[in-house]
Order: C-alpha cells, then structure tokens, then sequence
C-alpha cells in the first residue's frame, strides 16, 4: 500500500492528462475551471485505495476514480445553483463567473462525461460500474431533492434528515469505494462490506460538513460560513436544537428559519449562539463520531490484512479532524 498522499499525487498527474477543452469552449472551460479548482479528491483517493486493497495494479482503478471525481464536481455545480452559493474552493462558484445556463450545461456534460469514461473497461466491468453508477447517481438527485424540500418544512425528522444525507453524499462515498473493488474483481462479501464502511463515513462526513457550514473559520473554509443558515437548511444542527432548546428558542429559531430574513449576519450569528448553547452542536460532533465508529464496526466483517484495516481506520480518523 503507498502512502493517503501519493494516491492523490497519482490522482492528479492522471487528471492532468484527461483533456477537457475543446469546441465549444463555453461548454468546456467551465468543466475544466471547477476540476481544477482542488478539492480534497477524497471520492476518487478511496476508489484508487480500495482497489489496492483488493489488487496490486491499483491503477485500473485512476479512470474509475476520475469518473466518481468528475461526478462529484458535476453535483457540485449544480449543488451551488440550487443553494444560490457564491464561492466554492475560495473561489467563485461556476454560475457566479459565468451564469447559471452555463452550470447547467457544462453540469450535464460533466455528469456524461463521467458515465463515459467506464467505456475504458471491459464488458463485465463496464456492466457492474455503469449499473452501480445509475443506481447511485439516481440516489444522489434524490437526496437533493429532500434537501431542497426540507427547506421549507419545519416537521423534519432526524431519521429524515438521515435518509436524505445517506442519498446525496453518503451513497457516492459508499460507490466509490465500491468502484474500487468492483475493477479489482473483490468478491461480491468485499464490495458490500467495503460499500457499508464508505456509506457511514459519508454519513458522518455530511453531518461535519453541516458542522462547519456554521462553525468553519471562513479564512480557510473556502465555502460561504453560515450558507446552510441563509438558506433555512434542515441540518442536525438545527433540528437537535429545535429539539433541545427551551420554549422561547424554539420559537425564535423555528421563527428565523421560516423565512427570508433581512439581516442575514445578525440570523446567522443569533443561530449559531443557539447551536451552542442548546448542546446541538455538541451533539453533531458525538453523531459524527457514531457514524465513524459505525464504519470502523464494518472493517471486521471484511476479508483483508489487519494493516489494510489500520490504513482505513486512519482516513475515517483523520477526517473527522478536517477544518475543510
Ligand atoms: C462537498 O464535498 C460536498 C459534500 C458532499 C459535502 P467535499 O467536501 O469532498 O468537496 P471537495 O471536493 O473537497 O471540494
Ligand atoms: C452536497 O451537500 C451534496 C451534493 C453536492 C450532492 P451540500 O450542499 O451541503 O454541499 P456543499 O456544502 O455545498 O459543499
Ligand atoms: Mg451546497
Ligand atoms: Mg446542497
Ligand atoms: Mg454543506
């Protein structure tokens, strides 16, 4: 196995040879301006991993792992669209530099453009990607759908709320290492097992996004801090406080998440006093917490080297230490 960090060098020197650009470039610079911007390349870090886990020529695995990256950057620009978001990366969202037809479209190329690219692999291979792509890229605009309903319901649920964080980030983290594991040829045992681990890391990875949606240092964050706020999201944060909270509140927070406030500082600031003092805060941190060790649970039922298992127990750890 090679080190977290010499997988995603591999990664990027990989990507940088996929050539994007070509007529019509308001289709593609787009595509390349957002691929290029960095990101964690975490997705596309686990398909390679996995497959190393499973394989010695873990770099069957790059066009998969390109494939689940260029997917999760198509969500992203269709994502900043429907949460009208400003910055991505530290940088401006794609509609923001160019305008919203063009998120939508060079979205739709990229979302092809991922699909494409399991042409690379042979047919039995092909099969079981593109059919495990479908189902979860499916899953995904569900989960986004929920996410933008919630908006405006104030009856969320908590396992609601799950549900819909399981479909729009939590899936995609689950198929990538599945990706992984399906190009390695792992045995049908292994790529559930390994699909389990990856879902409840990105169960818990979406609640710490949530987290620091809120409570990010906006220096270093590289998204706009207190987005989910402005836009009445129904995070664990909010609802455990709703849930936590004394009578009045409650009411004042039910009363600044109802509507389009006009002093959008001031709600974001009066929320995150409530987050705190309420314990919600606390208590995403410890939900985080559950969802790894839930992940780290599944690693025993799995058929590889107890140092295989260290490697990944290692990448849930550290990203619970995330500040971005
Ligand atoms: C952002 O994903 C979208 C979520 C599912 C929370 P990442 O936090 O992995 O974004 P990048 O790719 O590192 O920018
Ligand atoms: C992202 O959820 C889920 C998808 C992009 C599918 P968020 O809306 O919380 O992601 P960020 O915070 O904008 O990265
Ligand atoms: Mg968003
Ligand atoms: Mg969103
Ligand atoms: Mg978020």
């Amino acid at each position: 196995m090679l080190s977290i960090e010499k997988y995603q060098e591999e990664f990027i020197e990989f990507l940088e040879n996929y050539s994007i650009v070509k007529a019509p470039e308001g289709l593609y610079q787009p595509v390349e301006y957002i691929l290029n911007l960095g990101g964690k390349r975490l997705r596309p870090v686990l398909t390679i991993m996995t497959a190393h886990i499973f394989s010695s020529d873990y770099k069957k695995a790059f066009n998969a792992a390109l494939s689940i990256e260029v997917f999760h950057n198509f969500s992203l620009v269709h994502d900043d669209i429907m949460d009208d978001a400003p910055l991505r990366r530290g940088f401006q969202t794609v509609h923001e530099k160019w305008n919203i037809n063009t998120g939508i479209l060079s979205g739709d190329a990229m979302l092809i453009m991922a699909y494409q690219l399991f042409e690379r692999y042979e047919a039995h291979i092909f099969q079981d990607l593109a059919k495990l792509f479908s189902k979860t890229a499916l899953e995904v605009c569900e989960g986004q759908q929920y996410d933008i309903d919630f908006e405006t319901r104030n009856d969320v649920t908590i396992p609601e709320y799950l549900k819909m964080i399981e479909y729009k980030t939590a899936v995609l983290v689950g198929a990538a290492m599945k990706m992984g594991a399906i190009v390695a040829q792992a045995s049908e045992e292994d790529q559930q097992n390994i699909y389990d681990f990856g879902r409840y890391l990105g169960i818990a990875f979406q609640l710490q996004d949530d987290y620091l949606d809120a409570f990010g240092d906006p220096k270093t964050f590289g998204k706009q801090v207190g987005g989910d706020i402005i836009e009445n999201k129904k995070t664990y944060l909010y609802l455990k406080a709703v849930e936590f909270s004394e009578v009045s509140e409650r009411a004042e927070l039910q009363n600044l998440f109802a509507s389009t406030v006009e002093d959008v500082s001031a709600k974001i600031e009066r929320s995150k006093v409530i987050f705190q003092s309420s314990g919600s805060a606390e208590a995403t941190k410890n939900a985080i917490l559950e969802y790894t060790n839930k992940a780290f649970d599944v690693l025993d039922a799995l058929n590889i080297s107890e140092d295989k298992k260290e490697l990944l127990k290692d990448f849930g750890s550290n990203l619970m230490n995330r500040t971005v």
